[in-house]
């Protein structure tokens, strides 16, 4: 139960807002970080800490693209496809992309590294096609930049570098600030 075990950290949540309800968000990245996505279960415990009903949890969840409602793979590439970066190539990119991991839309490779998504616009236009592995921009991307992005974090993992696990960092930044 995130709620004895982060005891001290939601606390640290909760001063920062006026109601409990506004803290809804962090705890929701806080109860990710622990089971790796919003799963009923999480949903439920948010819901209690802030005395919410847990359909709201549950609605909020399903808006914003970075709660996850399914576990997901290390690396979540979040490939922009909307209008302007279809314009620029983005759907033959989530094509070569799916086909060079062999995993569709949504769908996380064997080994538990790569989640592929399609996303609205991530504000890049610009500079597509690009994603977002959690939290950091990859732009100007082509095959063989995918290539090296894939094996860079193939060895980061190996190598159990810090990886950019996406509840982490924003759990961390709603600590601190
Ligand atoms: S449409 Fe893709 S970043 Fe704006």
């Amino acid at each position: 139960m995130i709620k004895e075990k982060y005891a001290k950290e939601i606390e640290g949540i909760l001063a920062r807002f006026p109601t409990k309800k506004s803290a809804v968000l962090p705890l929701m990245h806080l109860a990710q970080r622990e089971y790796g996505y919003m799963s009923q279960e999480a949903m439920r415990e948010v819901a209690g800490i802030l005395d919410l009903d847990p359909t709201h949890v549950l609605s909020l969840s399903g808006f914003y693209s970075l709660y996850y409602e399914e576990p997901q793979g290390k690396y979540v590439l979040e490939i922009c496809n909307d209008l302007a970066c279809a314009l620029r190539g983005a759907d033959e990119f989530v094509e070569m992309a799916t086909n060079k991991l062999g995993i569709p839309v949504d769908g996380t490779t064997a080994d538990g590294l790569f989640t592929i998504k399609t996303v609205m616009c991530l504000g890049a236009c610009d500079r597509a096609p690009m994603l977002q592995c959690n939290l950091k921009f990859e732009e100007n991307l082509d095959e063989g930049k995918f290539e090296l992005l894939l094996s860079r974090l193939r060895s980061e993992a190996e190598t159990g570098g810090e990886g950019t696990a996406v509840a982490p960092k924003i759990a961390s930044y709603a600590v601190k600030k």
